[in-house]
């Protein structure tokens, strides 16, 4: 079991395929891009599905593919199915763009992919191609309904709320998710950003959208969340439901029982982590399972009991949010 020194026991690993994406949200990378993890850096399949089995050993039983975007890692489907047949048969997810999922939908379910989250953070042209930097709102749509189709179902939608920016759309997204069956979760912004231009002034908060929300829908919240970082709610009651993910102002971090390992073999106990375990030295200089175990286990040791956005101190991980995974 992975459990970490304030009782939380660890059972979602989100691995990060690659910190490459095709967007620019610039919330999360400059125009340029950022200097990208070079090949012998990057874990191979072999390695990831090596360090997720010792994962899977230890109790993890939600594997979440993220990036970067993740579809762009060229076996991505072979590392799903590779994954999917782990011990126990993991649930395997992935947050993805969607811009691939037109053409890799279908291969993924068949590999064993259970459902994705998509990121869409406006349905309006214009601001998707300001917003990401590139002009691909009707890939982002066609690949949503590419999911829906092949039933990787619950398709949940994220946005990340941006005063000025798309917080006048809250209605809206609803709407288009309420209306084909997905769930719309709002996001609050975090300090992850790689030009750390974060501001919390600037932040929409949950309360907020809510507020927003309620000039248009009754809400109603569902209780039971668990260790799931969004509230939901039923929309004019239900069955559909839009989620809140507040991680500034209401954290989850005392129900936190996720753990993270990105594309280059680092493994974070945290999000915000300011130290990382370096499982791919380990494993290339041979280290058995058992060794691996143990490193899974002393860097939850480590695990903090929460983010300290709020605090003074507080300083922003030196990785942006594209090569941690989100
Ligand atoms: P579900 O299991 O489907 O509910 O997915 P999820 O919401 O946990 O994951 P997703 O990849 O869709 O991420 C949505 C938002 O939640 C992103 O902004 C993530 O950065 C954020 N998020 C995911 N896990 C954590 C976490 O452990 N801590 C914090 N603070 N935010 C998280
Ligand atoms: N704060 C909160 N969520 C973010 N995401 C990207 N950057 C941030 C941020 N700074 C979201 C993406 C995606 C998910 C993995 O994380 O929109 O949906
Ligand atoms: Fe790509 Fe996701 Fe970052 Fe947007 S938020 S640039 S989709 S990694």
């Amino acid at each position: 079991m992975l459990q970490d020194s304030f009782g939380r026991v660890h059972r979602d690993l989100r691995i990060s395929l690659t910190d490459r994406c095709s967007l620019r949200c610039t919330y999360c990378m400059p125009a340029e891009g950022v200097p990208w993890l070079t090949s012998d850096r990057m874990l191979s399949t072999h390695e990831i599905v090596r360090l997720a089995g010792v994962a899977v050993s230890l109790g993890v039983d939600e594997i979440r593919l993220t990036g970067g975007e993740p579809l762009l890692r060229p076996d991505v489907v072979d590392v799903v199915r590779a994954l999917a047949s782990l011990p126990g048969g993991p649930e395997i997810s992935l947050t993805t763009n969607a811009l691939r999922l037109p053409e890799l939908a279908g291969p993924l379910k068949d590999a064993g992919l259970a459902r994705v989250n998509i990121s869409i953070d406006t349905l309006d042209r214009e601001r998707f191609a300001k917003l990401t930097r590139r002009d691909r709102l009707p890939q982002t749509l066609a690949g949503i309904a590419a999911a829906d189709a092949v039933g990787l179902h619950p398709v949940k939608l994220n946005a990340v709320a941006m005063r000025g920016v798309n917080d006048d759309e809250v209605v809206d997204l609803v709407r288009f998710a309420v209306d084909r069956g997905y769930e719309m979760r709002f996001i609050e912004q975090m300090p992850l950003d790689a030009g750390h231009t974060w501001d919390r002034t600037q932040m929409v908060t949950q309360a907020e959208i809510l507020a927003s929300l309620r000039t248009e829908f009754d809400l109603t919240e569902i209780p039971g969340r668990g260790a799931a970082p969004a509230e939901r709610w039923y929309v004019n009651g239900g069955p559909r439901t839009v989620g809140v993910i507040a991680s500034v102002t209401a954290p989850f971090c005392g129900a936190c029982d996720r753990v993270r390992l990105t594309a280059d073999g680092q493994l974070r106990a945290c999000l915000f982590a300011r130290t990382e375990t370096d499982l791919r030295t380990l494993m290339r200089d041979g280290a058995d399972d058992e060794t691996l175990a143990n490193a899974f286990r002393s860097c939850l040791a480590g695990k903090k009991p929460g983010h300290d956005i709020d605090d003074p101190t507080f300083l922003q991980p030196d990785r942006p949010m594209n090569a941690i995974g989100g």
